[in-house]
Order: C-alpha cells, then structure tokens, then sequence
C-alpha cells in the first residue's frame, strides 16, 4: 500500500450503480435508456471492415465531429470526443488543477467529481444547492487556487435545472472554466450549447449514453473554444474513442428522427411516473432528465430499495452525507414503470 502517493491511499473510489450480469432485473437504477439503440446504429457497426480493426482509430475521432459540428450547428475544431463523457471530466481536471489547487462542484451533485478531485490530489469544494434545488451566487464566488467550476445540467441526482442566465453569470464571474456537464440535457428545455461562442470560459459535455442509448459503447463530446480544445486534446489518451464507438456515436447522432420519437416517449412515461409516485406520497423535483428523485418524509427508502431489490426491480439508494437520502429512479419503458407502480404500494 504504501506504493501509492498519499491521495491513492485514502480513495474511496467511485462507487457505480449495480450491473447485474446474471439473472432478470428491472434495471431502473443507473440512468440509461430504456431502449435500445436504432438499427440505423447497429448496421453502421457491423459495416466496419475486419482491417479497420486491426488499425489504430481516427485519434481525433473526425467522422463524429464532422457529423455532430452539423447537427449541433457548432464549428468541428470546437468539438473534442471521449470514451464516454466520464473520460472527457477526468481529462478537464487533469489538465486544469494540480496538486494545493481547487475544483468547485455543485453539491449533491454526480459522485464521480469528488473521487476525480481525490484521484487528482486537488481540493474539491462542493457548493451547496438550496433545498428547492436552486444555487446561489456563493458558486461563482471568486476564491484563492480556484481552477474549475463543475455543475451537472440537469443535475443528478435531481434532475432540475439552473437557467441559461444563471449559467452566463456563473461564467461571467468565475475566475475559472465552468464545465456544465449536459449528459442528460436532451431530455431537458434548454440547452447551454449557444452560449459558448460568446464566453471562452465555458465548456459543454456531453453523452451519447443517455439520450442516445449507448451507454455500453462509451463515447462522448465536449463542445468548447477551439483554443481550449486543441490544449485538452494534448491531455487525452491518444486514442481515448475506439473505431466501433466513433462509426456507432457518429451514425446515432445523424440518426435525429429515432432520437427526436425516443426522448418524446421518455419524457411522457417521466410525466405518468411522476404523477404516479407522487400520489403514493414521494416528493419529487420537477425533472428535465430521464429520471425522478424520489424522498419520502417517513425516510423509508432504503428499505423501499432492498424491498424492490427482492422483487427483482432495481432502483438506486443514494444517500448525500448533511443532505439527505433518497431513491433515483429511471424513466424505463411503459411495462417497466407498470410493473414498479403495481408493486410499490406493498411496500410503503
Ligand atoms: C451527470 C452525469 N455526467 C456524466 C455521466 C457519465 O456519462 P458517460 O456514460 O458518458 O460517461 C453520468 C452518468 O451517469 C452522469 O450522471
């Protein structure tokens, strides 16, 4: 053990949702889509020639960022890809906090951000949301060693949102890059996506997990000033997106009209769930994500989460330290969340 440096030594490590590889499970506990990907994904995957394989990757993964630069109306040298947008967070850290510097985060935020500041050696200092989920100005307070600013957007575990000007605020007064982190803003209003051609400092990730169901394939993006994405690009692993996930990530996000009918769907089983779960007494913010965050005044959802466990139906049990617990449950398909809403009454 006392191989690693000090920081290694005392990690907690990231703690990631259970993934069942045996038995049926109603999987409804890490947020991923709740179907699968369009064929028009799975064809393009199955194109790829032997020997592509048995080349290194595109390392600047350009068929995606030609399609996505298309897409998304953003110019391709704004654009950096990652395996997953997990790898694209771990990249940003590294590159802007070392060692004695800080990383502000909003807190309860996605539990990967402290475990990237641990792994680091850098201080993470989390930011406090107010009770209703929104943030005061203390996040863009200015502050010696600050060196990024980190908010999910919609945030996890909430799944509420912070306002566009709210967010330009934050980057206008921050001495610091701010990452929102937009991982599940397909199934939200707005987006921050315009505002980083009018403020350098602001840097966009985002998944193709989620909205675009393939968390299995690991690709991400970031969109930011070309300047800072040809720094980062000197951070990343060489070939950081592998040859299937770029041709799969590029075909998906050319693919709109699946995911305009698929975040829809989503989003009218999250109004039925919502409507559902709060009648059986669960406090739930308003979502812009493919999930709900569920609390109970009584604060029996752990037991709420081993009883559904038995049953063979997974949700996540999350617990914040001077926060609060609660279950984060994902908007699965229709049958899925009949099958949730038909069993929990038993158990309340
Ligand atoms: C807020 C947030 N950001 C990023 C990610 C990571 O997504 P990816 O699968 O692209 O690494 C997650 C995954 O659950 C998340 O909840």
């Amino acid at each position: 053990m006392e191989y690693f440096r000090p920081n290694i030594r005392s990690l907690d490590g990231y703690t990631p949702g259970e993934q069942p590889q045996q038995g049926k499970f109603i999987k409804l506990n890490t947020n991923e889509n709740a179907y699968a990907p369009p064929d028009s994904v799975l064809q393009a995957i199955r194109g790829v020639d032997g020997v592509r394989l048995s080349r290194y990757p595109d390392p600047d993964a350009t068929a995606f960022r030609a399609a996505a630069a298309t897409v998304l109306g953003v110019e391709s040298d704004c654009i950096l890809c990652g395996n997953g947008s997990d790898d694209l967070l771990t990249i940003l850290v590294r590159a802007f906090a070392g060692e004695g510097d800080t990383v502000r985060y909003s807190y309860p935020g996605y539990i990967l951000y402290p475990t990237l500041c641990d792994i680091q050696g850098c201080l993470g200092e989390p930011v406090r949301y107010e009770k209703n989920w929104s943030m005061n100005d203390s996040f863009s307070a200015n502050a010696n060693h600050l060196r990024l600013a980190v908010l999910a957007n919609p945030n996890s575990p909430s799944g509420t949102v912070l306002g566009a000007d709210q967010i330009l605020k934050f980057a206008d007064t921050l001495p610091c890059p701010l990452v929102v982190d937009e991982a599940y803003v397909d199934f939200a209003d707005e987006h921050c996506l315009a505002l980083v051609r009018e403020r350098p400092n602001l840097i966009v990730t985002r998944s193709m997990s989620k909205s675009h169901a393939l968390a299995g394939l690991r690709f991400g993006y970031l969109v930011a000033n070309p300047t800072l994405v040809e720094r980062l690009s000197r951070v990343k692993d060489s070939y950081n997106c592998d040859t299937l996930s770029i041709v799969g990530a590029t075909a998906a996000i050319l693919d709109q009209r699946w995911s305009t009918e698929n975040r829809e769907k989503i989003k009218s089983t999250r109004s039925r769930m919502h409507q559902a779960l709060s009648e059986m007494g669960f406090a739930i913010p308003h979502s812009q994500a493919n999930f709900l965050w569920c609390t109970r005044s009584d604060k029996r959802t752990r037991d709420i989460y081993e009883k559904l466990k038995l049953e063979r139906i997974l949700v996540r049990y999350m617990e914040y330290p001077e926060w609060g617990d609660g279950l984060r449950i994902t908007v699965g398909t229709d049958p899925q969340v009949d099958a949730l809403l038909e069993i929990l009454p038993s158990m309340l």
